[in-house]
């Protein structure tokens, strides 16, 4: 009985609701993903204090869940959230509990869940937050805490570190499911995730005649090449998906979408090419880091689409010279130095676009930076680098040592040679040793070693 029951087909939507209502609330929260599954946690451990329904589920939807409860007379009070305007909900759902209208919910949840259950009287400090979401993210701008016991949390993991699935199993390993956050960094997230997700359901209803200007079907060599990084199947359509949306967002920016036309009007340019199979494997690589959340993936996308937009298409001719002239800072010609320039200036071109989820501009201005402090245009040491930045850099790094080779294997497995090194430390090297770990997988599963 003493417990919340939550009911969402979305994952990461489930576990949003999670932590809010931990926050406030000291009952137990369950989550199920469809009306079939609520009802069977029902059977087993009786009726909760309260049920928070999402509307469309597949396996039972909300309207199934809603009339299985009025069948089999359980009262219980229900608050229907979807995307669909309150008035509507009012009409499907009469005489329920409450109404919720998705994106913003996090706030009205709180209210209409306190007047049927009572809140904490001193609320917690630390809160906490599911591992499964937190791999998810891929990357928390807060400290990380295990519970020892009622009174003590022990620091895990620093905020701005990345967190991947090894991370995962070690503390799965340890019996646990959740991670705990201070109470004040949770309030923080669960604003900056609201806006996150407003910013999502705006690309939903973004103009779907917008062209997607990349033609990714162009890129042949992408199926081969996730061959040979070992990734899953369906990875790749699942980029694809991704960077088509995160075009679409950039798009509705008329001088972005001029810009694209302009510069992305030939598939096979070296521009475009080095743009789409970017934002392609960027994609990639957070899914096979587990960062599987449409939030991370978007960002990524963005990032890759939109990082080079001011770089001439010459430049590609030959980047790897450009870019160590631009390392080289006492290069002042005026060229490199525009070229130096080039990552401060995508990111005020990125300030014109409506929603940009946060993270974004600090991938693009940290594109070029590099480990050891040699990069451009700051200069910065690796532990100043954002996690995400440190997967596109790598990625980069990898696309640019490819060039036009057409033997993946031996020409991947020569980068983590030479790289090794390099990204040894830090963010880096957790990004590059699930890199290793999937080309060597994939290698294994091929019987070459
Ligand atoms: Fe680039
Ligand atoms: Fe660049």
């Amino acid at each position: 009985m003493n417990y919340i029951l939550v009911v969402d087909d979305e994952e990461d939507i489930r576990d949003i609701y999670e932590m809010v209502l931990r926050r406030a609330f000291p009952l137990d929260v369950v989550l199920a993903a469809s009306g079939n599954e609520a009802l069977k946690i029902l059977e087993e451990r009786g009726k909760p204090q309260l049920i928070i329904s999402d509307l469309r589920m597949p396996d039972g939807d909300g309207l199934f869940l809603r009339q299985s409860l009025l069948d089999k007379n359980y009262e219980i009070p229900f608050i229907i959230c979807s995307t669909d305007p309150v008035h509507v909900l009012k009409r499907k759902f009469p005489g329920i509990h409450g109404y919720v209208e998705k994106p913003k919910i996090v706030g009205p949840i709180v209210e209409l869940v306190d007047s049927v259950v009572s809140r904490y009287e001193v609320p917690p400090s630390y809160v906490p937050v599911r591992i499964s979401f937190l791999l998810r993210l891929g990357t928390v701008h807060f400290d990380l805490y295990m519970k020892i016991s009622e009174s003590k949390y022990v620091k895990m993991i620093n905020a701005d570190e990345v967190f991947v699935q090894s991370d995962a199993e070690r503390f799965y390993g340890k019996g646990l499911k959740h991670l705990y956050v201070l109470a004040e960094d949770a309030d923080h997230y669960l604003t900056s995730i609201e806006k996150n997700l407003s910013a999502l359901s705006d690309e939903e209803k973004a103009d779907s005649s917008t062209m997607a200007v990349i033609s990714l079907e162009s890129i042949e060599s992408v199926e081969r090449l996730s061959r040979s990084l070992g990734w899953k199947e369906g990875v790749v359509e699942a980029a694809k998906n991704t960077v088509n949306l995160a075009i679409k967002v950039a798009s509705t920016e008329p001088n972005i979408l001029k810009l694209f036309k302009y510069k992305l009007n030939d598939a096979h340019s070296k521009y475009s090419q080095h743009v789409g199979l970017l934002a392609l494997l960027n994609c990639g690589f957070c899914h096979q880091l587990g960062w599987i959340s449409d939030s991370a993936q978007m960002k990524m996308g963005l990032a890759a689409i939109m990082h080079d937009i001011t770089v001439d298409e010459s430049v590609y001719e030959n980047i790897e010279l450009w870019n160590e002239a631009a390392y080289n800072s006492t290069d002042k010609s005026p060229e490199v130095l525009k070229y130096r320039n080039h990552p401060a200036e995508a990111v005020n071109l990125l300030l014109g676009i409506k929603n940009v989820p946060s993270d974004v501009d600090q991938i693009i201005l940290q594109h070029h930076e590099l480990k050891d402090g040699r990069g451009f245009p700051r200069g910065l040491v690796s532990s100043r680098i954002s996690p995400y930045a440190t997967l596109f850099i790598i990625v980069e790094d990898l696309i640019n040592f490819l060039g036009d080779s057409h033997d993946f294997d031996v020409t991947i497995d020569l980068f983590i040679r030479h790289r090794d090194e390099r990204y040894n430390s830090g963010n880096f090297k957790k990004v590059f040793e699930v890199l290793k770990e999937n080309v060597a997988k994939s290698r294994a599963k091929d019987g070459r070693y």
